[in-house]
């Protein structure tokens, strides 16, 4: 059955929001499922501009664009728990596979459960200094997005996102997103902004997709190039102030 865009993207957000928490095999805890803060809005950080927003043809590219936007704000909240507990940020969460799940797809085979913020375990020191924090920062690691499976799958892009945002922390750890955009904090952004299209162009070009999944990574494409470097900041800062302000405990912290 094929329904217009929007009206799957309705119905999928329902199911995310609706959906019991269905418990995942293996080794993963369960982590709440906690809405989040921009998933429903139109968010200027988070979509670019409207007309990107518009050209936004399926979740699966929604998605993609999702995992480097949210990855600064992922970086501005490190950053802020960090300057409250004292932890280094670099050693507050580790790289590799996630820890954390708030849910199954609950949606059959093919719909995946995808996270869209991708790294291991989280510093034991931290549930110590701030078990809320600590609790706050495990369901926003562990939430996922429903999309279809193509998209977390596409050649290998979901995977390679995925070591992007494990090997890449050392580098979001040297942005300050208490500071001034430019100019160092443009160019650290810059180069991890260059990385991640690199990873999309490089299975863009691939050019051996089906007709259909090629035309789904064209608007990958379309929706990651939306991001500039500023606003990809500005997304960092909204991390850092989420934090700061109290209501990233208040929003993810649901023990
Ligand atoms: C934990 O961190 C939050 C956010 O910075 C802060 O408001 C709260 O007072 C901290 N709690 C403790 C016990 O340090």
């Amino acid at each position: 059955m094929y329904l217009p865009s929007s009206i799957r993207f309705t119905l999928m957000l329902s199911v995310l929001w609706l959906s019991v928490i269905v418990s995942v095999s293996g080794a993963r805890q369960k982590s709440q499922l906690v809405p989040d803060v921009a998933s429903t809005a139109y968010s200027e950080t988070l979509h670019g501009e409207r007309k990107c927003y518009n050209l936004r043809v399926r979740d699966a590219n929604q998605h993609i664009a999702t995992r480097l936007t949210r990855y600064f704000v992922f970086g501005g909240i490190l950053q802020a728990i960090a300057e409250q507990t004292q932890i280094p940020r670099e050693d507050l969460v580790s790289g590799g596979p996630s820890q954390n799940q708030d849910q199954s797809s609950g949606r059959g085979p093919k719909y995946h459960a995808a996270h869209v913020i991708r790294v291991g375990s989280i510093d034991g020191r931290l549930k110590q200094k701030n078990a809320s924090l600590n609790t706050a920062l495990q369901n926003y690691i562990g939430h996922t997005q429903n999309v279809i499976k193509a998209a977390n799958v596409w050649h290998g892009v979901a995977g390679q996102i995925d070591l992007f945002q494990s090997g890449k922390l050392s580098e979001l750890a040297k942005i300050d997103f208490g500071g001034a955009f430019e100019p160092t904090n443009r160019r650290k952004v810059e180069d991890l902004m260059t990385e991640f299209r690199k990873i999309i162009d490089t299975h863009v070009n691939s050019g051996n997709q089906a007709q259909e999944e090629q035309s789904e990574l064209d608007a990958a494409k379309i929706a990651v190039h939306c991001a500039g470097a500023s606003m990809l900041f500005e997304a960092g800062k909204e991390g850092y102030q989420m934090v700061k302000s109290g209501n990233f405990e208040t929003h993810y912290e649901k023990s």
